[in-house]
């Protein structure tokens, strides 16, 4: 699903938010409703590619973490409805590589033990996150690796990384929502919001 350019969003007074971020953020986005309806045909896209594979779910934390909820609660209850019984596992990793909103040259990997098949992320932007996590876990030798990530970005980058499955395709603007932060503010905050001037200044470190 692509969201162009010119793509004005919804006025923040459509939806409700939490009051600490009155004040911090442009507009909306997407949805959180649509967040969670993309999802839910991701899980079908998932399940069919799969066949009769048991997989295991990596997390990539912390901004990957309700995306990856709402897909794994998604691919059960599809599982659960059909004959098919999927066995999954879900594991978690921990990436930290942004600063303010620039990508940083040195990223910290923390956890996983159990790398294989799955990963759900929150977001591509320049795809250097994934290119470093993927080759870690190929060092595990796993049957099959699929990634999804909720959003990909739109940058300038030309060799950017593009995920088996992604939720939207989004121009190349900072997000913040549905457990993506900006310097670890804004994770709770449900819809995928373009934060302001106002905003960056005061959360910046
Ligand atoms: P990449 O290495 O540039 O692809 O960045 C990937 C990681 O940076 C993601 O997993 C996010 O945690 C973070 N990131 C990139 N763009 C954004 C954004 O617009 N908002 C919040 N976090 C972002
Ligand atoms: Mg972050």
């Amino acid at each position: 699903m692509q969201i162009s350019d010119s793509w004005p969003g919804y006025s923040l007074d459509l939806f409700t938010y939490p009051q600490h971020y009155y004040g911090d953020l442009e507009y909306v986005l997407i949805p959180h409703g649509i967040i969670v309806d993309r999802t839910e045909r991701l899980a079908k896209d998932i399940m069919q590619d799969i066949g009769d594979n048991d997989i295991v779910v990596l997390c990539v934390l912390k901004g990957g973490y309700k995306f990856c909820a709402d897909l794994v609660e998604h691919i059960k209850n599809l599982s659960r409805n059909s004959e098919r019984f999927i066995s999954m596992k879900v594991d978690f990793v921990r990436l930290k590589s942004y600063h303010n909103d620039q990508s940083m040259q040195d990223m910290q990997i923390m956890g996983g033990d159990d790398l294989s098949k799955l990963t759900g992320k929150d977001i591509v932007g320049t795809g250097r996150t994934m290119k470093v996590l993927l080759n870690n876990i190929e060092k595990y030798k796993p049957k099959m690796i699929k990634v999804a990530s909720l959003l990909v970005k739109r940058t300038s980058q030309p060799d950017g990384y593009r995920p088996d499955y992604y939720g939207f395709e989004i121009p190349d603007l900072f997000v913040v929502g549905y457990a993506l932060d900006y310097n670890e503010h804004f994770r709770d905050l449900n819809h995928i919001c373009v934060i302001n001037d106002h905003g960056k200044a005061k959360y910046r470190v």
